[in-house]
């Protein structure tokens, strides 16, 4: 296991029972095949938040008029189907919904699809922004440099996986149980947060391939799509995310 850091606040989810370790105002359970991870940081409710900008505000990559049927239309139906799911399966709706991701496969399919379009999207909207970097910095940088050999050999290794990924689905960048960075992707509305998921960690940064995300100024182009997204990533806050799991 790796030295902790007691400034985060994180909780690491074993798969076993196993080690506990109270720091602070932290839980820390590990073993030496952690099969989950994730951050009391960043966590995801039932309600749809506001978009942080504008829906033009990303036109150098998405145009305004899908982001707006995107995030009012799409995202909107599954909030509002996660949270009908919720109250037939009763799911306490004031506790994390990572919670229910985390053994989904519990839940209904409603459940499933529903729960992840919602915490998908809310994080897609947060991993992207008009004003991020060109790249990624400092620890994070150096991990994806570490993990992956160069930058661009990530972005090439990351694009494969959305262009590749057949029908809809998610491209990911995770921190896997060992706090490792991973690429791969899901097909739907899974992510790695899930127990059904292929892929498992904490999710850094997801890009939506599902052709509501990109066909109305795309088409058929998905890699044009994925080539002009790197230009709105939003990585200041995708290494606050990586931050607080490391
Ligand atoms: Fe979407």
């Amino acid at each position: 296991m790796k030295p902790l850091n007691t400034r985060r606040d994180f909780i690491l989810n074993s798969g076993k029972a196993g080690l506990g370790i109270y720091l602070g105002s932290s839980l820390l359970s590990a073993c030496s095949t952690p099969s989950k991870i994730t951050t009391t940081k960043y966590t995801t409710g039932f309600t749809q938040q506001p978009l942080p900008y504008a829906y033009n505000a990303l036109s150098e990559a998405i145009d305004a008029q899908t982001m707006e049927i995107h995030y009012t239309k799409h995202a909107a139906s599954y909030t509002t189907n996660l949270n009908d799911a919720a109250k037939a399966e009763g799911v306490d709706t004031t506790k994390p919904l990572e919670e229910v991701l985390r053994r989904v496969s519990k839940y209904s399919a409603k459940m499933r699809n529903n729960g992840g379009g919602h915490y998908n999207h809310e994080l897609f909207w947060k991993i992207m922004s008009p004003t991020g970097a060109d790249a990624p910095s400092g620890i994070l940088a150096a991990a994806i440099t570490q993990s992956f050999g160069s930058f661009e050999a990530f972005k090439t290794q990351f694009s494969d996986a959305g262009k590749n990924r057949f029908g809809s689905g998610w491209a990911w960048l995770v921190a896997d149980g060992d706090r490792k960075l991973r690429i791969g992707s899901t097909p739907n509305q899974d992510n790695p947060l899930m127990d059904v998921s292929e892929i498992k960690g904490f999710p850094l940064m997801g890009l939506d391939v599902w052709e509501h995300a990109y066909y109305l100024r795309y088409q058929n182009k998905r890699p044009d799509y994925i080539a002009n997204w790197w230009k709105v990533v939003n990585w200041p806050f995708i290494q606050e995310r990586y931050s607080a799991v490391i």
